[in-house]
């Protein structure tokens, strides 16, 4: 794959030729939408979670690569407690130093109204507020109950529309709680309905611990969607019992044409141990692209995004795809 040029347009053509078989079956009977909005949360998600303290300008070039690839929602960062989350402390040199391509959109997680006004003030065009569906969860991860939180929240939608700003919602925990275990499917449907009636324009469904099968995502699925319009809901699945890129097609026949990720399957929550990485992009850019789904993204340029963040961190890839083709 990195050697030569013309491996990598072998790989990426065998990979389509191989999906458009598939999507015969696949699609039977069912609406796939025809272009996927993909939600790039490595530098984020991905970062926030690494043992060692990854420099600003790694961070920094990765967000350049990614916005390179094509991706237009990046999220860039988080205006989190340095205290919990040491690895998001750069985040003012995070946003003051990427090249911000036109048409791309890098919006930062803000669990508060003190988080939202230092957002603003680097540069932050969107934010992003995060809330759970399991009080555990929302205790150990931004201490206070999901009722307080939901209050918090509104500060924050309140500021953002005086300010212009479009909030994106999080509801973390949504197919199980690391604390809590089995979470009921009303409790996600009725906190993603808060997020919405104060004003997110999109609700982020976490699947936090990667635990969700596509039988948990339909029945968690159709109960939001009774309260949230389906094209305003996105799903976010971390990928540790492996059951992410089958959650995802369920989503994507149900209507849901935003997708999260993380490039390389970077990822967790320093507050769900266990949990792994988000599911990787690559691997979910070729799913889409051999289901003839359009997303803009050049798989060749995100792979080396992703070789480019597992050299400077040390560690494999966890994107099946990137494995793959690295053997070729
Ligand atoms: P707290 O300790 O309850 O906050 O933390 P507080 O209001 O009592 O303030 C305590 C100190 O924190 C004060 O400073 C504040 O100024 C400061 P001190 O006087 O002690 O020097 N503080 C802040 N500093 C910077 N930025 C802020 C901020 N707010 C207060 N915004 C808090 C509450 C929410 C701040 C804390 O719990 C926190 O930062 N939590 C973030 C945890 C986090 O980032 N988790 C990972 C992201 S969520 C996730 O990964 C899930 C997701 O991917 C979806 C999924 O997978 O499900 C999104
Ligand atoms: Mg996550």
């Amino acid at each position: 794959w990195h050697g030569s040029g013309e491996d990598r347009v072998k790989v990426v053509e065998w990979g389509s030729g191989f999906l458009m078989s598939v999507q015969d079956g696949a699609s039977a009977g069912k609406t796939l939408p025809e272009r996927v909005k993909i939600v790039e949360v490595g530098p984020r998600d991905g970062l926030q979670n690494e043992k060692t303290v990854v420099p600003s300008e790694v961070k920094i070039h990765l967000i350049d690569m990614l916005s390179e690839a094509g991706l237009s929602v990046i999220e860039a960062t988080s205006f989190v407690s340095p205290k919990w989350v040491p690895q998001m402390a750069d985040q003012v040199e995070v946003m003051m130093g990427i090249h911000r391509r036109p048409g791309v959109s890098y919006p930062v997680l803000t669990p508060n109204l003190k988080g939202f006004l230092a957002a603003v003030k680097a540069g932050a065009a969107e934010v992003a507020i995060f809330g759970a569906a399991s009080e555990l969860f929302s205790k150990k991860n931004i201490n206070c109950s999901v009722d307080e939180s939901l209050q918090r929240f509104e500060e924050v939608t309140k500021a953002a529309k005086e300010a212009g700003v479009p909030v994106r919602g999080y509801v973390s925990c949504v197919l199980g709680c690391p604390y809590e275990g089995k979470v009921s499917p009303d409790k996600v449907a009725q906190v993603a309905k808060r997020l919405y009636s104060m004003g997110c324009y999109e609700i982020s469904l976490g699947d936090t611990i990667g635990v969700g099968t596509p039988g948990g995502m339909t029945e968690m699925l159709q109960a939001v969607s009774r309260e949230v319009p389906v094209n305003a809901l996105a799903v976010h699945c971390h990928d540790t019992y492996g059951q992410a890129l089958a959650n995802i097609l369920i989503a994507l026949q149900m209507g849901i044409s935003v997708v999260d990720s993380s490039v390389a399957g970077l990822g967790g929550c320093p507050y769900a141990q266990g949990a792994s990485g988000n599911v990787a992009t690559e691997d979910v850019v070729y799913m889409l692209h051999g289901l003839g789904i359009q997303t803009g993204v050049d798989l060749p340029k995100l792979m080396d995004a992703g070789a480019f963040i597992c050299r400077s961190l040390n560690k494999k890839t966890s994107s099946k795809v990137a494995q793959a083709t690295c053997k070729l």
